[in-house]
């Protein structure tokens, strides 16, 4: 989709279809009113018979409205004028793109981006805006031989402004926008893809491609390599895959090479069987998304990477498949950790930790200023946040302030949970330095904290996204989260969040 930002009045837009807002209890938007006055009352007049009251989600097509010179005029109900914030914005956005879809308009402007929402700036809702409709157009249809043509699609999106002076601002945030859902389905593709084609070989492929096409440094870590280092935890979840392990990384300099990176780590599970602790065979399908957190890091790579940030990022991925198998890891196998810590494998099915500490450890040659890991860690974050919320744990208060406030801006929420001391006791092994599981109770924190004890050496920050990376059911997929809150967090870092 194409996208370009006006500011102009709406009776004298070209395009298709031109797209303008009514609130409830039949109160037009400014540009509805323009409208209104351009066509002599023939906007009003509907509402005031009552064929568009303004209930949210409600919308109206018209065509050949007088005095305009587009073909035809959509007008979106917003609900109640107090009530519209930002979550009644984005509401309306998606009810516009999609009914647009279905409408054969070729191209349209939309007035609805000039509307006040609170807290949010000019920027903030061509960002979502973008983000919104380029999501919404998003699909995976690579492997059906036939597929869903939409008739005549959306190609063309034109926002409207108010004024002339949000004009650069917006052009900034368009693009912005729209490098982030690029990140989104880059990240949805890969949690898409089947754990047959995407394997740790393949994710290790797209990251030399990424690497080509924005000039990155790429290096990719073989089994090899990872003994040499002493990762015989990572390699303790690969010994029962056919496949072979990587730790990919990839290097973006936007910035003096003095200045420390930050260091995003991606969970790379192509397939989580569970090993030998084998899960039940119900969903067990849905263990491909187990390598979202890698998607997203790289998504959010490309994303930096597109939009030129002045950052310095680098990304790490340990990538293998959790499979059982005549050599696979044992429960009661005792590994050593890159870092030397030992740990007791109680169950193998808690191996994300197990690739994760390693690549913590790995990521200390980088001196990080601040590392973030992100995973489909533990089924009880699912339990305790479900799909709205991913877990967010942190060894630094301010680093998790802003992460959370960079969800909230991004609407890619996030939940600050304690990683207190009380519970490390659980990980508590009468053989080795830890247990690789602590228990039945407070899962997603037992996790975090086994993964705490490798990132003393930084500022760090651990996303659990066990529930937010996937949906199931009728929309099942992957969607793209946490790209938003990242992409957001690093905007602000390099401060281009406008
Ligand atoms: N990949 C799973 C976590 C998961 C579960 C993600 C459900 C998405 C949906 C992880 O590797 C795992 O199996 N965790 C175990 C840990 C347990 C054995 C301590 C879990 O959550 O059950
Ligand atoms: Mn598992
Ligand atoms: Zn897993």
């Amino acid at each position: 989709m194409e996208f370009s930002i006006k500011s102009g009045s709406p009776e004298k837009q070209r395009s298709a279809c031109v797209v303008v807002g009514v609130f409830e209890s039949r109160k037009l938007t400014l540009p509805a009113e323009l409208l209104d006055k351009a066509a002599n009352g023939y906007i009003s007049d509907i509402v005031r018979r009552g064929d568009m009251e303004g209930k949210a989600g409600s919308t109206l097509l018209l065509h050949n409205v007088p005095g305009t010179l587009c073909d035809r005029v959509l007008m979106v109900g917003l609900g109640k004028e107090k009530d519209f914030r930002e979550k009644e914005f984005i509401g309306a956005i998606r009810t516009t793109v999609k009914t647009l879809n279905e409408t054969g308009a070729f191209d349209a402007s939309i007035f609805l981006t000039e509307l006040a929402v609170k807290k949010r700036s000019i920027g903030w809702r061509v960002r979502q805006t973008a983000m919104i409709a380029l999501e919404a157009t998003y699909k995976f249809d690579q492997f059906k031989s036939k597929k869903d043509e939409v008739r005549r699609p959306l190609r063309k999106l034109t926002l409207g402004v108010e004024r002339r002076n949000e004009l650069a601002q917006s052009e900034e945030a368009l693009s912005q926008g729209i490098a982030i859902a690029e990140g989104m389905a880059l990240a949805k593709d890969l949690g898409n893809l089947p754990p047959n084609i995407c394997h740790p070989s393949y994710l290790a492929e797209r990251a030399q491609a990424m690497a080509e096409e924005f000039g990155l440094g790429c290096e990719i870590l073989e089994r090899d390599d990872m003994e040499k280092l002493g990762m015989h935890s990572l390699l303790s979840v690969a010994r029962g895959a056919h496949q072979p392990p990587k730790l990919i990384v990839l290097n973006y300099k936007g910035s003096k090479a003095s200045e420390k990176p930050l260091v995003l780590v991606g969970k790379g599970v192509t397939f989580d069987t569970g090993g030998i602790s084998l899960k039940p065979g119900a969903d067990m399908d849905q263990m491909k998304y187990d390598m979202c957190g890698a998607a997203s890091v790289l998504g959010t790579m490309q994303a930096v990477a597109r939009m030129q940030l002045p950052i310095n990022l680098t990304v790490i991925v340990p990538a293998t498949e959790n499979m059982p198998g005549g050599n696979a890891t044992r429960p009661g196998d005792i590994v050593a950790s890159m870092s030397g810590q030992t740990i007791e494998i109680l169950n193998t099915d808690a191996e994300g930790r197990l690739i994760l500490c390693d690549a913590l450890t790995y990521a200390e040659r980088f001196e990080p200023d601040t590392v973030i890991d992100v995973a489909t860690l533990t089924g009880a974050c699912v339990v305790a946040l479900g799909g709205i919320a991913s877990g967010l744990f942190a060894n630094k208060d301010g680093l998790a302030r802003e992460l959370l406030e960079a969800g909230d801006e991004a609407h890619d929420r996030a939940w600050h949970m304690p990683l207190w001391d009380d519970y490390q006791e659980l990980l508590k092994s009468p053989f080795a330095d830890m247990a690789n599981i602590g228990g039945r109770w407070g899962g997603a924190v037992t996790a975090a904290c086994f993964l705490s004890r490798f990132t003393k050496k930084f500022d760090w920050a651990h996303l659990d996204i066990a529930g937010t990376a996937w949906k199931s059911g009728a929309e099942k997929g992957a969607t793209g989260r946490p790209v938003p809150l990242l992409t957001h967090y690093i905007l602000q870092l390099a401060g281009k969040l406008n």
